[in-house]
């Protein structure tokens, strides 16, 4: 299951248990679009943190989101499935971590629609898998990265606020939510450290294709047609995935037990218009853009009320939106071969599956 075995041993040799600094931090999902953001702001940020990166690398986690760090010293990569209690048993005790940040999931929510059933595995069961083994090894804290989908399609001008009730309407939101309550349970019944994190959407570098940035930057860049789901006027909330990654440090070291923090920044678009914007700034002409048939039971808008995160740990986005997005296009525009190489056989075929059949029900 261990990648860099000797590298484990040398991973301990050179810890510094005398500087108060010192963590071991067990990153689920680092492999994949906001994990691997995070570990690389770790490891820039905290020489002296151990950082163990847990990881079934499915289709979503891919390494070269990591070469920038991946011979870094204080980093060591575990290929094992967070559903899997053998393989969460041997991280735990080789590495007894003193936190547990768990991005690990299936993401995305058209996948979800085709095949609920891995979505149930990875985020509910493996969740509460990582949830038991923590507790084994008295982890001081339990970051669960939840989503502002939890929450459901919100109305008018309204913000979900943390307390308000969870209502999912996809099998990706409500596998989110399920895992949302076990982390109440392990607070509540088994007294366990927790925080849960609920962030709108992140754009960055190293996100996957199968994500409305991504797909509309790659499909730009390659002169393809670009996909808008129904009538292109649902509304989601942007935060550049830094932002999000300075949210988890700060609620992983000092967000009170027990506590939920939305975290989120104000700035929603419609999605079209979002498009339109994202093309206009790279010069390529609106005839790429394709209205497809909708996704079932699409949300028509996510916004959260994060003043409880601003207020009581005093984070705010940092990153200005269009900022953010030329430094993204740019990444992307310069990463094509990181596309090339995801873009493979079944890429293509899930590709095929999910706009084909949408594009030949339009006609
Ligand atoms: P992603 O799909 O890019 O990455 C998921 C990672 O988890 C991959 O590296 C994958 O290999 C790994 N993984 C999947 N199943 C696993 C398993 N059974 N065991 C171990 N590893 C497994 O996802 P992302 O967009 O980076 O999202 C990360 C987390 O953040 C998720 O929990 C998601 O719900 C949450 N989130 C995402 C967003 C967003 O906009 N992307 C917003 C809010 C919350
Ligand atoms: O809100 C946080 C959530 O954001 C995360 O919890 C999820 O993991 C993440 O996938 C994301 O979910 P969304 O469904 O909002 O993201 P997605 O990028 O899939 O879609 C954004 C919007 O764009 C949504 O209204 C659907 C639409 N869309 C998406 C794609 C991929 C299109 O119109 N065309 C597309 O090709």
């Amino acid at each position: 299951m261990y990648s860099k075995t000797e590298s484990t041993f040398e991973f301990f040799d050179s810890d510094n248990t005398s500087n108060k600094e010192h963590k071991i931090i067990l990153v689920t999902g680092g492999a994949g679009f906001i994990g691997s953001n995070f570990i690389r702001y770790l490891i820039e940020k905290y020489p002296n943190f151990k950082i163990i990166n847990f990881d079934k690398l499915t289709y979503a986690g891919n390494l070269n989101n990591l070469t920038t760090i991946e011979d870094n010293a204080n980093y060591v990569l575990v290929k094992g499935d967070v559903a899997n209690s053998k393989d969460v048993k041997t991280a735990f005790e080789q590495f007894n971590p003193d936190y547990v940040v768990h991005f690990a999931a299936e993401s995305h929510v058209d996948k979800s629609i085709l095949n609920p059933d891995i979505f149930l595995q990875t985020n509910v069961l493996g969740t509460q898998i990582m949830l038991n083994y923590s507790r084994e090894h008295k982890v001081k804290k339990f970051v669960q990265v939840s989503t502002d989908e939890v929450y459901g399609s919100i109305t008018g001008d309204l913000k979900a606020t943390e307390n308000d009730p969870l209502s999912p309407n996809n099998p990706y939101s409500a596998s989110k939510a399920s895992a949302d309550m076990m982390l109440r349970v392990a607070f509540q019944t088994y007294g366990q450290r927790i925080n849960v994190i609920r962030a709108c959407n992140n754009f960055g570098s190293y996100q996957f294709p199968e994500k409305l940035i991504p797909v509309v930057i790659g499909n730009a860049l390659r002169g393809m047609d670009i996909p808008i789901y129904g009538d292109g006027k649902n509304i989601r909330e942007w935060m550049h995935v830094e932002d999000h990654c300075k949210a988890i440090d700060l609620v992983m070291q000092e967000g009170v037990s027990g506590e939920i923090y939305n975290v989120g920044t104000g700035n929603k678009w419609k999605n079209i218009d979002l498009v339109e914007y994202i093309l206009e700034k790279m010069k390529i002409k609106n005839d790429l853009i394709s209205y497809v048939l909708d996704r079932q039971g699409h949300d028509m808008r996510y916004s959260v009320d994060s003043r409880k995160i601003r207020k009581e740990l005093g984070w705010k986005p940092q990153i200005d939106f269009e900022e953010g997005l030329d430094k993204v296009i740019t990444w992307y525009t310069n990463h094509m071969d990181w596309i090339e190489e995801i873009a493979n056989g079944t890429y293509i075929s899930y590709y095929d599956n999910i706009y084909k059949k949408r594009m030949l029900e339009t006609q």
